[in-house]
């Protein structure tokens, strides 16, 4: 891949993102969420401040097999299931957009991983650099990814 900045435009999102990032932390991987996700995901947690960040707005959606879990906080969730958070900027008071920046979890096997809540981690920037520390995820939804706060390595007070 050079470094051109290869710009796609993810209509569908509303999300633009390029390619190709200098930063190093590029790893190649694609994202784990499809491109057209506003289509078929819903809202699970309305608009608003973001305790993680300050001065960012938040709003999290979910893939239809994983609202059930997500907001009644009993069932568990499906392997492969997926929770995404849109991040906004301050002043963008409705979540309207654009899209800053996304980070995602999605579920895997009961057991399978642990160290990682049983969970695995990616972050898209604008410039669809996606990162993929997955400890420094895990190690912030270890702790507030319990209740009262959380469920099952999800952070967003209802
Ligand atoms: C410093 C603590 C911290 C770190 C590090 C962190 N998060 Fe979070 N995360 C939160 C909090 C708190 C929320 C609740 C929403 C908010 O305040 O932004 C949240 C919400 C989320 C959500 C929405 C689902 C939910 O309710 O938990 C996703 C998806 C998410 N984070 C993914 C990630 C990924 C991927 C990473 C690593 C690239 C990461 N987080 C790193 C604290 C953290």
């Amino acid at each position: 891949m050079t470094r051109l900045a290869l710009v796609f435009v993810v209509l569908a999102s509303g999300i633009t993102v390029s390619s190709c990032g200098d930063d190093g932390s590029s790893t190649g991987d694609p994202p784990l969420f499809p491109a057209d996700y506003a289509a078929t995901y819903q809202e699970v947690r309305g608009c608003r401040f973001s305790v993680e960040h300050d001065s960012i707005r938040v709003r999290v959606l979910a893939s239809p097999d994983a609202v059930t879990a997500y907001n009644g906080r009993t069932a568990p969730f499906p392997t492969g299931s997926i929770i995404l958070k849109e991040e906004f900027d301050e002043s963008d008071t409705a979540c309207a957009g654009p899209i800053v920046e996304v980070t995602v979890m999605q579920k895997l096997a009961v057991g399978s991983s642990p160290d990682t809540l049983d969970w695995t981690w990616q972050k898209a920037t604008v410039e669809r650099v996606i990162e993929t520390d997955i400890m420094r995820c895990t190690r912030c939804h270890t702790s507030c990814g319990k209740p009262p706060e959380g469920y099952d390595g999800t952070c967003t007070v209802p």
